[in-house]
């Protein structure tokens, strides 16, 4: 993955206190468990949570909670305590996404009773949350969010789009099957705007597969060029 410095620390920091925790709980302290990931869609929070499983040999377990709201509507919170049951058993990694679902009141009309109860009973599992698993809560807007849900995470992560240099790297990193000689990539930097990872990689798979279907495994710099820039384009409508 392609990170900048800062998310890439704390994510470290995060494994190397999972992995010494009985170290840490030996002297009365508890690992680092409980995240919120914020930041716009397409950054790597999700994959974030992955790579987490995947370093800790953990399973990763996801909740759509915008999904599970509106699918459940009048029993969430119902539903919900039979995930954190699950997890209060498990070792494992959560994952809660679209996690603003549950600081957003207002997106369940008519049902303030509702709110009220899923957001309590996910401060309680927040509470309640076994320092051996992690939760992780992704979300793209923060503001939202409740202050005694806030509060809870004992970090907070903020993920960004990538700067012109990252963007490269994300490009390079989706394109290494590919003959890249020519391309001019100093050229490209002046193409990604402010395109996220996903919509980088999604630019790169594209030129990258017509290069392919037309019988050639070398990119062009227009052909990149024109990938990104078709991105921007429909971005910005
Ligand atoms: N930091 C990154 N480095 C490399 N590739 C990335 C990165 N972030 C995202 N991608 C690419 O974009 C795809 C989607 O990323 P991901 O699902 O992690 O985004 P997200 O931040 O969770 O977005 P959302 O807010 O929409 O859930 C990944 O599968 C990967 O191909
Ligand atoms: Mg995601």
């Amino acid at each position: 993955m392609t990170l900048a410095e800062s998310v890439r620390t704390q994510l470290e920091r995060v494994l190397h206190e999972q992995r010494q925790r009985e170290r840490l709980e030996s002297h009365g302290f508890a690992p680092i468990s409980r995240l919120l990931l914020v930041g716009p869609p397409g950054t790597g929070k999700s994959m974030s949570a992955a790579m987490l499983a995947r370093e800790l040999s953990l399973p990763l377990f996801t909740v759509r909670l915008d999904g599970l709201i509106s699918r459940f509507m009048g029993q969430t919170a119902s539903k919900l305590r039979l995930v954190f049951d699950a997890a209060a058993r498990n070792r494992a990694v959560y994952l809660f996404d679209e996690f603003d679902a549950i600081g957003a009141e207002r997106r369940i009309e008519g049902d303030v009773g509702e709110a009220r109860r899923i957001l309590n009973s996910f401060l309680l599992f927040l509470d309640e949350a076994r320092p051996e698993s992690l939760v992780v809560a992704a979300t793209n807007h923060a503001a939202i969010l409740d202050g005694a849900l806030f509060r809870r995470f004992d970090a907070v992560i903020t993920y960004d789009v990538p700067s012109a240099e990252q963007a490269i790297e994300v490009l390079r990193r989706r394109l290494t099957s590919m003959n890249t000689a020519e391309v001019d990539w100093d050229d490209l930097m002046g193409h990604v705007g402010d395109l996220s990872h996903a919509e980088l990689v999604r630019a790169g798979e594209i030129a990258a597969k017509d290069a392919i279907l037309a019988g050639d495994d070398s990119l062009s710099t227009l052909a990149l060029r024109s990938a990104l820039d078709a991105r921007r384009a429909a971005r910005h409508g």
